[in-house]
């Protein structure tokens, strides 16, 4: 009976985890063994000229993870009629694409036509994050790139006026579970916001509260002051926690305290599960950080496409 349940349980594991097509740690060791330090060379390069390019190399691998698999498909430039993912409405933040080609080109030197996007993309975030002060782990690789973008997927991505159990759906749909979602949730801890993705909370929240309640006062009048209602400044808004270029567990410590900028950030206390991740997190670095690099490398592995670009922006 036991080993029934055992047998029954791994089954369903597998068809729930997300398998890549055989991704392998060493999938390039022949064919491009310099891969790993040219994509680290060029992201620290870009790094050290822009410190905000680490936030948008990490918010662009789960974008691109979220829709259709890590496929590339976020990188895919508008074509004719078809306007592509970047072109969707919560694109407001993505930016420093030209890093990944840059990388792209030199990997194309040094290797032609061997490289996925996908998998440059992967490494980049990884790199993003460590080069940040965060962990680092080991990016199984062998993603191929995918043929297709389309503004109007972008919708599938979550909200942050998403609740609980809308976060905990859109995370199992692409086999990830409520760890992941606690744990990917700190990759907040780097970059900024628009106020058009915070500004339910601070501006007509419901019927009865013109401020989400959950908010610190103190804070929300900040917010406020930065996002008014009326003359708001052209692209205002704010970091999304206060050390925004150095990866560390704040976000989860602002959370806790009232100060997180998301609804879908706030969302995380209201299940005992959540909230209890949340501590674990505020307290321990170490445990953050040994979790997002796990959950990282579920989400990369979400299957993908078909081909190996030969420039990032379009297909073959
Ligand atoms: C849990 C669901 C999530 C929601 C609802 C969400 C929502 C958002 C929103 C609304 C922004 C700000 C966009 C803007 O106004 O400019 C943002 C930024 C960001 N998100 Fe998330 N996000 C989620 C999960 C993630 C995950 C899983 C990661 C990575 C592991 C991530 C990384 C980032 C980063 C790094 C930024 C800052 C980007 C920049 O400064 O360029 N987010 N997110
Ligand atoms: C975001 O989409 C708008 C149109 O919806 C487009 O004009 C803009 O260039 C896009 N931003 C990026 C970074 O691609
Ligand atoms: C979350 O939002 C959905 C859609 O609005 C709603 O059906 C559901 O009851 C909400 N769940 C919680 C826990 O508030
Ligand atoms: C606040 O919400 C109410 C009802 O949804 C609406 O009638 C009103 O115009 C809103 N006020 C502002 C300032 O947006």
């Amino acid at each position: 009976m036991d080993i029934i349940i055992a047998v029954m349980s791994s089954i369903i594991l597998f068809s729930v985890v997300p398998s890549g097509n055989s991704l392998g740690l060493n999938y390039y060791e022949k064919t491009c063994p310099d891969l790993e330090f040219i994509v680290a060379k060029v992201v620290s390069e870009a790094t050290s000229k822009d410190k905000t390019v680490p936030a948008a190399l990490l918010r662009m691998h789960f974008h691109d993870c979220f829709i259709r698999g890590c496929d590339a498909s976020v990188l895919l430039n508008s074509k004719g009629s078809n306007k592509a993912e970047k072109d969707g409405p919560p694109n407001i933040s993505l930016h420093a694409f030209y890093v990944i080609d840059n990388v792209k080109s030199e990997v194309e030197k040094a290797c032609p036509g061997v490289v996925s996007c996908a998998d440059i993309l992967a490494l980049a975030a990884r790199d993003a994050v460590f080069l940040s002060g965060g962990p680092s782990w080991d990016v199984p690789k062998g993603r191929k790139d995918g043929r297709t973008s389309a503004a109007s997927e972008t919708r599938q991505l979550p909200a942050p006026t998403f609740n609980i159990s809308q976060l905990q759906q859109s995370f199992s749909q692409r086999g990830l579970s409520t760890e992941d979602l606690v744990a990917l949730s700190g990759g907040h801890t780097l970059g900024f916001s628009h106020c058009s993705s915070f500004q339910n909370r601070i501006h007509n929240f419901s019927a009865t509260n013109d401020v989400d309640p959950s908010l610190n006062p103190s804070f929300a009048g900040k917010l406020k002051s930065i996002c008014p209602l009326k003359n708001q400044a052209k692209n205002a808004g704010t970091t999304i926690d206060p050390s925004s270029t150095t990866f560390d567990n704040t976000y989860f410590k602002a959370i806790l305290q009232g100060m997180s900028i998301f609804s879908s950030d706030q969302a995380l206390l209201d299940t005992p599960k959540t909230k209890e991740l949340v501590s674990k997190f505020a307290t321990s670095k170490e445990a953050f950080f040994k979790y997002f690099a796990n959950s990282m490398i579920k989400m990369s592995s979400i299957n993908g496409g078909q081909e190996v670009r030969k420039d990032c922006r379009v297909v073959n």
